[in-house]
């Protein structure tokens, strides 16, 4: 049952902290601070090149972790939706990686992109949280999210548990690519272990307020952009597409670098920008676009750590502070507050939160 909460979404949103603890302690060893290499039929260090494939969420997980893998690991890695990968006859090399994720293992795009890996003979590696599904037991090799069944149509804590099981799968990739050093390997994990931590600070009831106070801006409006860089682009499509699916509020993540090519023409003062601004090597690029919108009149609403927040406080209409974290992980942090804040823009539109009109939890035909 959801216990005492409102709704199996509410539920699921606090069970982020323990779900991403239990993958860390089933693949990081936190007395070396390294991850556990797990026996996998093909060699990390060898592979010409990942090929991502998922789809909704599920995709916006493989995103970051292309991030991940192309920054951590350099390894060439190609993502794609499963129903447009599955038709464009891609080529792929010999001996590649073909990687899906996704929460039921059933979804049948992702099914028929995972043949088709196969047989142009990838070794097929699926990250899902249903270990007995379809993709399991016709992948090579499965990193389990075992997040639990989640309920809820729209999906939270999978979500988190496949960007912590691919950020995993990066630093093992990293360390078996001699890219990522043990002193590089304990800083990342270290960030990692700190997440379930920092994941209740995002759920306390302070946070929360802050982002309720959020929702009631966003609940105005009948448009709302989300941008966001590099690892928390794919956040910013996340966000967007929690309010579109729970809320029907329409909404669309960019990556803020291009906000300039075209959404820009959207913005004036009835538009929210909601910003996934955490500190680090992209921030000031982020900050520059924002200031773009501001002074257009968008209403920023931002999405920082106590340093970036600070930052931006010259033309951030509404704020939320989140955790002060290592970059590596921003996204699994981020991913959590822009969940929330769908989950309250729903509240306060009365929707069917856990039943969302016209989705399925399992989307089994093409
Ligand atoms: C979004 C959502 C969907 C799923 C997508 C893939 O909240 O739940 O976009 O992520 O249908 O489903 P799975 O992960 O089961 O393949």
């Amino acid at each position: 049952g959801r216990g005492n909460y409102r709704h199996f979404m509410e539920k699921e949103l606090h069970e982020h902290p323990v779900v991403i603890g239990d993958v860390l302690s089933r693949m990081i060893d936190p007395s070396s601070r390294s991850v556990a290499l797990w026996d996998l039929p093909f060699d990390l260090a060898t592979l010409p090149r990942a090929t991502i494939s998922a789809c909704g969420s599920a995709f916006y997980a493989g995103l970051v972790g292309r991030v991940w893998l192309e920054t951590i690991a350099r390894l060439p890695t190609d993502a794609d939706v499963a129903s447009e990968f599955r038709y464009r006859a891609p080529p792929l090399p010999s001996e590649g990686l073909g990687l899906l994720v996704s929460q039921s293992g059933e979804t049948a795009d992702t099914l028929a992109a995972l043949r088709y890996m196969q047989d142009e003979g990838q070794h097929v590696l699926s990250v899902v949280n249903v270990p007995e599904s379809s993709m399991a037991r016709e992948s090579d090799a499965v990193l389990e999210t075992l997040a639990g069944p989640e309920i809820g149509v729209a999906s939270t804590k999978a979500f988190t548990a496949q960007l912590t099981v691919l950020a995993c799968f990066a630093l093992a990739a990293g360390r078996a690519r001699g890219t990522l050093d043990a002193a590089r390997e304990a800083v990342l994990t270290q960030a990692l272990m700190e997440v379930p931590g920092q994941a209740a600070e995002i759920l306390s009831e302070e946070t929360t307020a802050a982002i309720a106070r959020v929702a009631e801006r966003i609940a105005e409006a009948r448009d709302v952009l989300y941008l966001g860089r590099g690892s928390c682009f794919p956040v910013a499509l996340e966000g967007a597409l929690k309010l579109k699916e729970i809320s029907y509020i329409h909404a669309e993540g960019y990556a803020a670098g291009e906000m300039k090519h075209g959404p820009i023409a959207l913005i004036d003062k009835h538009v929210p920008v909601v910003a996934i601004a955490p500190s680090g090597p992209l921030f000031e690029k982020t900050a520059s676009n924002l200031q773009e919108a501001a002074a257009r009149g968008g209403q920023v609403v931002v999405f920082s750590d106590a340093a970036g927040a600070e930052k931006l406080c010259g033309i951030a209409a509404e704020t939320v502070v989140l955790p002060t974290c290592d970059p590596f992980v921003a996204p699994i942090l981020h991913t959590i507050a822009v969940q929330m804040l769908a989950y309250k823009v729903a509240l306060l539109k009365g929707t069917d939160v856990d039943q969302p009109r016209n989705l399925a939890k399992s989307v089994t035909v093409e």
